[in-house]
């Protein structure tokens, strides 16, 4: 698909077709194309739970207002933000950064200066800590979003659910904020959408 199409095309679906799934084969190509997505210093604070199973998703349902696209959708994602992404042993850290050092393309104090940098930089405060591992997973949200689109999937974010209920019933670890959960599937074509919505013009948005 044309980039433009996918953008103006892709909309928060509501109605999921019950009778088409979306292949494993389908998923691995969404999420290896977010990948592609940018991050701070290349961290990639991000990670999925996939949830396929019609049992996880009724327990999800329960701690997220009851949204029906939770089970009306095929797959569903908890998307998490790695808080300590920016942290020395975290693995992405290491290779970013410890696996160059071995490998020779990057000096000791060059090392020494990305440690700190990204201490001083996310590590400041718990606020700074957040807002690391949420923009930069809201990033990869966003193209998981566009690459479902793209492939001719629909999707669904969602932030209306309890956060502490999700955690626990899926037994995420502190370390990980949950920043959205993301709905994949098809489109039951027999419903009818609500016409795109308004988006704020060139002017309200340049400040
Ligand atoms: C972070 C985020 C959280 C959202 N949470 C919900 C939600 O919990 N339930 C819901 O029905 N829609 C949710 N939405 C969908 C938005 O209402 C929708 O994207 C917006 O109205 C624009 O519509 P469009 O995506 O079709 O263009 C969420 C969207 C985003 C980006």
């Amino acid at each position: 698909m044309e980039f433009k199409d996918v953008m103006q095309q892709r909309r928060a679906v509501n109605f999921f077709d019950l009778t088409q799934d979306v292949t494993d084969e389908q998923l691995r190509q969404i999420i290896e194309t977010a990948a592609r997505a940018p991050s701070g210093f290349n961290l990639q604070p991000w990670r999925v739970i996939v949830l396929r199973d019609k049992e996880k998703k009724e327990t999800l349902k329960k701690v997220a207002m009851n949204q029906p696209k939770i089970t009306e959708a095929p797959v569903v994602l908890i998307v998490l933000a790695d808080r300590e992404g920016w942290k020395k042993g975290n693995p992405s850290f290491e290779k970013d950064f410890v696996e160059s050092v071995k490998e020779g393309i990057m000096r000791q104090d060059q090392y020494d200066w990305f440690c700190k940098a990204t201490n001083n930089l996310y590590g400041a405060s718990p606020e700074r800590q957040l807002a690391f591992a949420c923009k930069n997973a809201g990033f990869f949200a966003m193209s998981l979003m566009l690459a479902a689109k793209d492939a001719g999937l629909d999707s669904h974010p969602m932030d209306g659910f309890d956060i502490d209920g999700v955690r626990k019933a899926f037994n995420i670890p502190d370390q990980y904020w949950i920043p959205l959960l993301l709905a994949i599937g098809h489109f039951d074509k027999t419903k009818t959408l609500l016409p795109p919505k308004w988006r704020k013009s060139y002017e309200e948005i340049v400040y």
